[in-house]
């Protein structure tokens, strides 16, 4: 019988298991699926959908879907359809393991997009047509509006642009959770499109839940399962001395009034390192905080429990397992003040130029220059992808990056004499932090920049290797604006792959 979950009757006769409603996906379409970082992705179709086309490859038959979706999702999403060989085009971004072995060997297309981008370039039309949208939601209520899960992403576009809907109705997901979303309808593709009237982090310029036409809407399918992010790695001695040195560095910035008392809406990357940070803001000076941010991590969480952070707007949660159940535990107490909205609003350039976001995002390396490389681990092999990082670096107040001076036991210095790819154009990237140092970035040529990188950043086992490269870049190179030795500058990540390390012999 199917749940109170289901407010508007005459769709309950459209509840069916998942094996059914995967059997309405066909071969070579597109779905639109919900999910963010491990929030809010459907986890029962997904799975039927990787065994039918398990069934299919074991008939001979050819069978594999595109998939759009927030950002990453879940083992049962990414995982199980990578593995069924199931994904032949994925966008925006990924950080399943299975899958992304798949996009380095060349067996899966990847398109690595800015997150701000997703939905109007679905709507250019560019990317082809949507047929399916699958989307984890809360409840249906009585009107037929949706009361949107624990991640909003992409899913008002894929409930928009797609030709038919098939709704996970997850009991999982606290009904709390109705209230917390603010769902804008504003956004036009030019020449229509208006100013986004959202001048404050805790503005509310939409609505609570999503509009989708019933008539649409073929499958419902019932859930009670959890989302599953990864856990934190602790936050280790090198983790605490870059929040150490990026807490510093935002005293002084508000020491010369350069920064207000209680800084500006905080913006705070994926992965472990930014996590760290936010443990940081715990034990500092600093409160009354804002975040205008893309996910809302443990950290984040941490802050606003301890009264530190007023209020933190998201597209998602991102949060470890045992932070997920605590807040879906006492969601009512939290609901006030966090504000979930689709990924196109929490990473508009447009609103954080306008707030004045302190974009704080991990990375894989940086240069001697200031450029950075976010993506790719020697220079072709992908990580996770660009996520959000551009669309909050180039337009914040201040753009960090931040990095252990070193990755894989020491054999890879993160500072390195240039990128081996580029995400970050030097412009973009204001301030760089490692375990090391700070360097600040702000107003100086590219010969300055290098000897702050150099000094502040590099880690000692590598400091004389990089200041010898400069020093010697300095005479033989074909200019002397950004000095350079092309046939040197790639040579450390070509060390790497021959030898295991980037240090010299
Ligand atoms: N060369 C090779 N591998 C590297 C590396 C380098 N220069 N730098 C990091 N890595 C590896 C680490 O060894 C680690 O590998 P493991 O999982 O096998 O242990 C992995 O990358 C993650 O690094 P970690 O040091 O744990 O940092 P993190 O969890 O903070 O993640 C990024 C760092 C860059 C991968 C992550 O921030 C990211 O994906 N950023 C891009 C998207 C983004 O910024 N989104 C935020 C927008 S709001």
């Amino acid at each position: 019988m199917a749940s109170s979950r289901i407010g508007l009757t005459l769709l309950r006769s459209r509840v069916m298991d998942a094996d059914a409603a995967a059997a309405m996906i066909a071969p070579g379409s597109t779905v639109g699926m919900s999910g963010f970082t491990g929030a809010g992705y459907p986890k029962a179709v997904p799975i039927a959908l990787a065994r039918r086309i398990e069934r299919a490859h074991e008939a001979g038959e050819p069978f594999s879907i595109k998939v759009w979706t927030g950002a990453s999702t879940g083992p049962e999403l990414d995982g199980a359809l990578a593995k069924a060989k199931g994904i032949e085009f994925r966008l925006p971004y990924n950080s399943d393991p299975i899958a992304r072995d798949m996009i380095n060997r060349g067996e899966m297309n990847y398109f690595d997009m800015h997150l701000s981008q997703v939905a109007p370039m679905a709507w250019q039309g560019f990317l082809g047509p949507l047929d399916t949208a699958l989307i984890e939601v809360t409840a249906i209520l009585p009107d037929g509006s949706l009361v949107p899960s624990s991640s909003v992403g992409n899913n008002k576009t894929w409930l928009d642009r797609a030709d038919k809907v098939i709704l996970e109705v997850n009991r999982w997901q606290n009904p709390a959770l109705e209230g917390m979303h603010d769902i804008y309808y504003g956004t036009a593709l030019p020449p229509d499109r208006v100013p986004i009237p959202l001048v404050r982090p805790n503005d509310r310029i939409g609505q609570a839940s999503f509009r989708c036409d019933p008539e649409k809407i073929v499958a419902i399918v019932e859930t009670e399962s959890p989302d599953r992010n990864l856990p934190f790695k602790p936050a280790d001695d090198t983790a605490l001395r870059i929040a150490g040195y990026l807490l510093e560095f935002f005293g002084h910035e508000v020491s010369r009034a350069r920064l207000p008392a209680h800084l500006l809406p905080l913006q705070s990357g994926v992965g472990n390192i930014a996590n760290a940070v936010l443990s940081g803001l715990l034990d500092s000076p600093f409160d009354q905080l804002d975040a205008y941010t893309e996910v809302l991590q443990d950290g984040m969480l941490d802050l606003l429990k301890a009264g530190k952070l007023r209020m933190a707007s998201a597209t998602a949660f991102s949060l470890s397992p045992e932070a997920a159940l605590e807040l879906n535990a006492d969601m009512q107490r939290y609901r006030e003040r966090i504000i979930l909205r689709p990924q196109e609003i929490s990473n508009h350039p447009e609103l954080i130029r306008r707030l004045g976001c302190l974009a704080m995002n991990g990375m894989i390396e940086a240069d001697i220059y200031g450029a950075v490389n976010s993506t790719h681990v020697m220079g072709s092999r992908i990580q996770n992808g660009i996520g959000g990082s551009g669309d909050f670096a180039r337009n914040a107040y201040i753009s960090v990056f931040m990095a252990p001076s070193t990755a894989k036991g020491g054999s890879i210095s993160t500072i390195v004499p240039q990128v081996s790819h580029v995400d970050h154009i030097n412009q973009d990237v204001q301030v760089i932090v490692t375990e090391q140092g700070l360097a600040d970035l702000r107003g100086l040529s590219p010969k300055q920049r290098a000897r702050l990188v150099i000094d502040n950043c590099a880690h000692p086992d590598y400091r004389p290797m990089l200041a010898d490269y400069f020093e010697r870049a300095q005479r033989g190179s074909y200019g002397q604006h950004a000095p350079s030795l092309l046939a040197e500058a790639l040579s450390w990540h070509q060390r790497f792959i021959d030898t295991g390390t980037m240090r010299q012999a």
